[in-house]
Order: C-alpha cells, then structure tokens, then sequence
C-alpha cells in the first residue's frame, strides 16, 4: 500500500524539524557564549574554529634579495625605492618583536588599530587619552592597539627601541613587527595585521584601522554601527572610485608602469581610517595572502576587496584625504564639523588633545550635520557641504 502523506502530516514534519533547528542553534549559541565567556585562567581551544593556528607561526626573518630581478630591463630602469621593493615583494611574513595574544580575548565590539611608527611616541599618547581611550560603551568594549615596525633609520633603531619596548611594558598595547617601516612597507603592516587579527581574534566584531594623526569620533562609529542595518560586508570609508595610477614621478604615490599597467585603480578607502566587520577582516586575510603585495597600502586593500566582490562603501564623515582644499579654512578649526564627523585626517597630537576637549565640551551647535547616517548618503553627497555653526 502506497504512503499518503498528506497535508497536514507534511504541517507536522515541518514542524518538528522546526523546532529541532532551532533547539541546535540555542544550543549551539549557548556553547560558543560559554567558551568566549571563559577568559583566563582557563583558555579553551574553540573547536569550531579549524585551521587557524593560535600563535605567531613565523620565527625567522631570513629572506634574501630576489637578485633574479637585477638582471632585467624594466628593472634597471626603476627608481631606487621600487627596486628595493621588488627585491624584497617576495618576503611575506616577518616575526614578531612585540606581541600580546591575549588581547582579544573577552568579548570586543570595536577593535582599533593605528599605524604607527616607533619615534611617534606622542601621538599613541594623545590618541590613549582620547578617542583610543579603552572602555565600555553601552555594555560594548573598545580595545586599541597600535601597529609598528622597525625604525628604518640606524640611529632610531638604537634609542628608540628600548623607549618602545618600556612603553609596551607600560600600557601593553603594541604589535611590532621585524620589518622596516617605510612607506612602501605599510603594505606589510597590512598584511601583518589581517594575519595577526586572524589568528588571536576570532570573535571581534568590528574593525577600525587608521593612521595616528587623525581625529576619530568613537561616539560617531557606534552611531553609524546602530542606526545602519548593513548586512556583511562592512567596509565603508573615504572612498576613491576610478582613481587613476600616478605616473609624474615627483608625486608620493607615483607608479611606473613596470608595477601597475591597468589605467584605473579599484575602488579602495583612504588609509587614514576606516572601518569593516571582523568577519570581513578575516576573509580578507586569505585574500591578502596570495596576492602580489602592491606598494601603496590602501590601494592593496583595494584589490583584496575586489577580488572577494565586495565594493567599499563611500560614506561623508570620513574625511581622510584632507578637509577642504584651502589649508587656511575656518572649517579646519570647527569643533561642530568634527563633531558630526568619523575621521578627519590630519591633526598634529596638540591640536587634536585641543579639539577632542572642545567636541566633548558642552558644545552647542546650530544643527547636527545629517552625514552620519548611511540611507541619506546619496541625499548628502547631491547637497553642497552644509557648513556647520559653532556658538560659543
Ligand atoms: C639564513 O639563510 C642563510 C642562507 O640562505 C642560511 O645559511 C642560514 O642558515 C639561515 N639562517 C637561519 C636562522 O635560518
Ligand atoms: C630565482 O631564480 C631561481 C632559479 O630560476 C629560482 O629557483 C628562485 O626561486 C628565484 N628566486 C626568487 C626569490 O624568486
Ligand atoms: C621592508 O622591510 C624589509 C624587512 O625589514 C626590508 O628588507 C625591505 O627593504 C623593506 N622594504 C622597503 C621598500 O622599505
Ligand atoms: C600588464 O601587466 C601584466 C602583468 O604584469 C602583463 O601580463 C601584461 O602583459 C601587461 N600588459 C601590457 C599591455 O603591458
């Protein structure tokens, strides 16, 4: 005798698997809950995470010249710190000097990382006095570290170390790394970064990255994390659409032809802040491991996203390639602007110790510049930049 099933039997069935589903995801939920919960002294392996190593896996620095390249052309014929970048592309991963695996455990909500160097001691200072500032927001952490390499001059190397290593004793909060940090390196940082983040923070919710000469409004990223009901993907900053190569050699960011032959770049955030889901993060280490690294570091960053088809998102209160063209701008000096902003590039450490005290002063402005909110970015970017108005 054949088997009916009929409608209501097919009700039923639907919802016992249902309810069987949902029962695994609670409990599922519940035993991840528990294993982040349980921070020291008892550190648990999270078995659903497979192959991610735990530890810093590279141990020796032992990479010589590619001198296979001197031999060529179009290499002889580059200028000296793209030949020093090319013998050197090869080198992927460098050891680490100071490191603290430990920083991620617990449950963070907001990671900020600051590019750094070993001689810019009073900027890390200014920025843990303010918007590095560890702490607890509406029952969510913020944690900051800060990302070194080697000083690249001799002389710093010598008097500087010492300095950066007793104050990594003091506040703990350094990632460094055995490369040299120059410009054409800050790719390295990147790299290192997404690989670090990968294997000791398996549970960060979002990512802030940025230079240490900006101004950052935490108060504004929470905003902008709540009110937007983005899905995966984040990635959203000061975006550059069709950016074309640099070729007058005069130019920081020039590229001879040798390096890049494509006439546009993709899309990419400015370097000097901007902000991505964890989970992102760690797609993008894979990513970022097998490309060929580019020399300038955003623009890399750039490319890892469009290999994973994920467009960043252009977004107004992230100002990280100056404010407004005329250096001398009343705008530059306006506590109510930086207010309604994210990041603003670029502040020396006393100006910005001056314009967080006034931001978070009992500040009155004439209106709340209406950028923060990602549904009205079109609106905002047809509008002329509304000038805010501080009364004092
Ligand atoms: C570094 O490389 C050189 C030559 O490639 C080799 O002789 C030496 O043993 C290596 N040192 C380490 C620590 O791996
Ligand atoms: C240089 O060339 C040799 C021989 O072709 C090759 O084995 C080696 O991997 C090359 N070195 C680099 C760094 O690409
Ligand atoms: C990057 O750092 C490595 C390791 O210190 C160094 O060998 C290389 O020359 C640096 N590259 C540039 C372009 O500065
Ligand atoms: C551009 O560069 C790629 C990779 O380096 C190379 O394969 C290609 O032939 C180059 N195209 C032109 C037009 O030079």
């Amino acid at each position: 005798m054949a088997m009916k099933i009929n409608n209501r039997d097919r009700w039923r069935v639907y919802k016992k698997v249902s309810v069987m589903f949902f029962l695994a995801a609670v409990a599922l939920t519940v035993v991840q809950r528990g294993t982040i919960n349980m921070g020291a002294p008892f550190e648990l392996q999270r078995s659903t995470d497979n192959s991610s190593p735990r530890t810093w896996d590279v141990t020796s620095s032992n990479c010589s010249a590619n001198l296979n390249l001197t031999s060529q052309d179009w290499f002889q014929s580059l200028e000296d710190n793209f030949k020093q970048f090319m013998l050197y592309r090869h080198c992927r991963y460098f050891p680490m000097l100071l490191n603290h695996p430990k920083s991620c455990t617990g449950e963070i909500y907001l990671l900020m990382v600051v590019k750094s160097v070993a001689t810019q001691h009073d900027r890390r200072e200014v920025i843990r006095k303010t918007w590095g500032k560890e702490q607890v927001v509406d029952g969510k952490r913020i944690k900051t570290l800060f990302l070194l390499g080697k000083p690249s001059n001799q002389a710093e190397r010598a008097n500087h170390q010492k300095l950066v290593e007793y104050e990594d004793y003091i506040y703990g909060d350094i990632l460094q790394w055995d490369f040299l940090d120059s410009f054409f390196n800050l790719t390295l940082k990147e790299t290192h970064f997404l690989k670090w983040f990968h294997t000791y923070c398996p549970s960060v919710r979002y990512v802030f990255k940025g230079d240490d000469d900006v101004f950052v409004s935490v108060e504004n990223i929470f905003e902008f994390l709540d009110s937007s009901n983005h899905e995966k993907n984040l990635f959203v900053g000061d975006v550059i659409f069709k950016a074309k190569p640099i070729r007058r050699k005069e130019n920081k960011y020039y590229i001879p032809q040798a390096l890049y032959n494509k006439t546009l770049y993709p899309p990419y955030a400015g370097g000097g802040g901007f902000l991505m889901d964890g989970t992102l993060a760690r797609r993008l280490h894979w990513v970022a491991d097998n490309l060929e690294l580019y020399p300038i570091d955003d623009v890399f960053l750039g490319m890892c996203l469009e290999v994973l088809q994920v467009t960043p998102v252009k977004h107004n209160a992230f100002k990280t390639f100056g404010l407004v063209k005329n250096k001398n701008s009343k705008l530059n000096r306006e506590p109510c602007f930086f207010k309604s902003m994210i990041v603003v590039h670029k502040l020396l450490p006393s100006d910005l110790m001056h314009m967080w005290n006034l931001v978070n002063s009992d500040l009155v402005c004439a209106q709340k510049v209406e950028i923060l909110y990602l549904q009205e970015m079109m609106k905002v970017r047809a509008m002329s930049q509304r000038v805010p108005v501080y009364l004092p």
